[in-house]
C-alpha cells in the first residue's frame, strides 16, 4: 500500500517537472532568477579566500565520499586520498561503515594504498600493527619489547561517518559533529528516489579539472548544452531549458529531453513523462547525480585542489543492472564514452581556456545570467557559508 502511494506521488511529480518543462520549451522560457548577478573574478582566484573556503565548506560540510554499492559486504573497504587527507571507508561486521584517517597510530606511515578491496585487518607495513574493521589496535608485533600500551587509547583516527540514500557521507575533521538529516533535509527523501544502492557500478576514473567554480558552475546550468555537447549529451537534451527546485543549498535540475515536446500530443494520461525529461540532483558542495539516459546514471564528485587552479573529478558510471549481453554491455560502454567526452574534452576544455585567461585581467568580475538561477544560488550558498556561523 505504502509503496503505491509513493509510486503514485512519485509519477505526480514527474507529471509535474514534464508539465513545467514542457510550459518552457513552448514558450522558449526557462527558470529563472529575479536578476542577473555578478561575482568578482577574485572569488576564483584569491588563494587566501581559497584555503579558508576549502576548511570551512569542503572540511566542515558532510561530503558524499562512496557510493554504498561499493562496500557490499563486511570487510570491504575504499582507502582514497580526499584533498590530501587520506582516509579508509570499511563496512565492519555489524554492517555499518566506518572512517579513518590513514595513518598508524604508532608512527603514522600509511596502512594501505588507495583503492577498493576487502581484509579482515589493517597491518602496518611499517612495523606490523595491526587494526581491525572497527579501527581498534588489535596487534602490536614484538609487544613484549615494546612497552607498555593502552591499546584503546591507539585506535586509528575516526572519522564521523554516516550512510544515508545509497552515499556515505563523511566529515573530514575529526570530532567534527554533524547532523546527515538535517544537512539534507527534503533532498533525503529525492535521493532516495534514484535508490542508488540497488545500481551496478560499472566503473569508475579520475579526471583532471580546472578550479573549484569554474568545474562546478558547468554541472549547474542548461544554457551551455547545444553549444558544447551539440555531438553527445546535448543530442538529447533542449538547450538553454531548467526547471529549478532548491532543498536549502542542494539543487535539482530538470532539463527537456529533446522529445519533450512530443507530449503536445498526447493526452496527459498517457504521458509517461521521464522519458522526455532528465534530473541532476546538485548536493552541496560537490556532488552531482546525472540520469542521462534511462539506464544510465554519472555520479561526479569534485575535489578542490591544494590551488584555486585545479580539482579532480571522480566518475562514476553507474548501470541499472549488471550488463550481460553483447548489445547491454555495448549500450554501458557507449554512455561511459559519452559522458567521458562531454566532460573531458567538452566541459573541462572550456574551463582550462577559462583558467588559463583568468589572471589577465580580461575580466574583473563574472556575469550568472538570470537563466543560470542554479549558479547564482551555488555561489549564494558558498558566500553564506563564509559569512555566518554554522
Ligand atoms: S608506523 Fe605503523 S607500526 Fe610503526
Ligand atoms: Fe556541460
Amino acid at each position: 500500500m505504502s509503496t503505491d502511494v509513493t509510486k503514485k506521488s512519485r509519477h505526480e511529480e514527474m507529471m509535474g517537472l514534464a508539465d513545467r518543462a514542457l510550459d518552457h520549451f513552448q514558450n522558449h522560457t526557462t527558470d529563472m532568477a529575479p536578476e542577473p548577478m555578478q561575482m568578482p573574478v577574485e572569488a576564483y582566484t584569491n588563494q587566501e579566500r581559497y584555503v579558508a573556503e576549502r576548511e570551512r565548506i569542503f572540511k566542515n560540510l558532510p561530503l558524499a565520499l562512496a557510493l554504498s554499492l561499493e562496500l557490499p559486504e563486511a570487510g570491504d573497504y575504499k582507502a582514497m586520498t580526499v584533498m590530501e587527507t587520506p582516509i579508509i571507508l570499511c563496512r565492519n561486521d555489524q554492517g555499518s561503515v566506518k572512517c579513518f584517517l590513514n595513518a598508524c597510530r604508532h608512527r603514522g606511515a600509511r596502512l594501505c594504498e588507495d583503492g577498493r578491496s576487502s581484509s579482515r585487518v589493517f597491518a602496518c607495513p611499517y612495523h606490523a600493527w595491526t587494526y581491525d574493521r572497527d579501527g581498534s589496535l588489535i596487534g602490536i608485533y614484538a609487544a613484549e619489547t615494546f612497552g607498555e600500551l593502552d591499546y584503546s587509547q591507539h585506535g586509528l583516527t575516526e572519522l564521523p561517518c554516516e550512510e544515508r540514500s545509497g552515499l556515505i557521507w563523511v566529515g573530514l575533521t575529526p570530532n567534527l559533529h554533524f547532523d546527515l538529516d538535517e544537512w539534507l533535509g527534503d533532498f533525503a527523501a529525492e535521493l532516495d528516489t534514484l535508490a542508488l544502492a540497488d545500481w551496478h557500478l560499472h566503473e569508475s576514473r579520475v579526471l583532471q579539472s580546472p578550479g573549484w567554480k569554474i568545474t562546478m558552475d558547468g554541472y549547474l546550468e542548461a544554457y551551455h548544452h547545444n553549444l558544447v555537447h551539440g555531438k553527445t549529451v546535448g543530442k538529447h537534451t533542449v538547450g538553454n531549458l531548467l526547471v529549478l527546485d532548491t532543498y536549502g543549498p542542494h539543487q535539482r535540475l530538470t532539463f527537456g529531453r529533446k522529445t519533450l515536446g512530443d507530449l503536445n500530443a498526447q493526452e496527459k494520461s498517457a504521458w509517461n513523462p521521464e522519458e522526455h525529461i532528465r534530473l541532476i540532483h546538485s548536493c552541496f558542495p560537490n556532488l552531482s547525480i546525472s540520469g542521462i539516459l534511462g539506464d544510465h546514471c554519472l555520479v561526479s564528485q569534485i575535489f578542490p585542489g591544494p590551488e584555486p587552479d585545479s580539482t579532480e573529478t571522480v566518475q562514476y558510471i553507474l548501470a541499472a543492472r549488471p550488463p550481460e549481453t553483447a548489445e547491454q554491455i555495448e549500450a554501458t560502454e557507449n554512455f561511459s564514452a559519452m559522458v567521458l567526452q562531454a566532460v573531458k574534452d567538452e566541459d573541462y576544455r572550456i574551463g582550462f581556456s577559462i583558467q588559463q585567461s583568468i589572471n589577465s585581467g580580461a575580466n574583473q568580475s563574472f556575469l550568472y545570467g538570470r537563466n543560470e538561477p542554479a549558479v547564482q544560488n551555488y555561489h549564494a550558498w558558498v558566500d553564506r557559508f563564509m559569512t555566518q556561523d554554522a
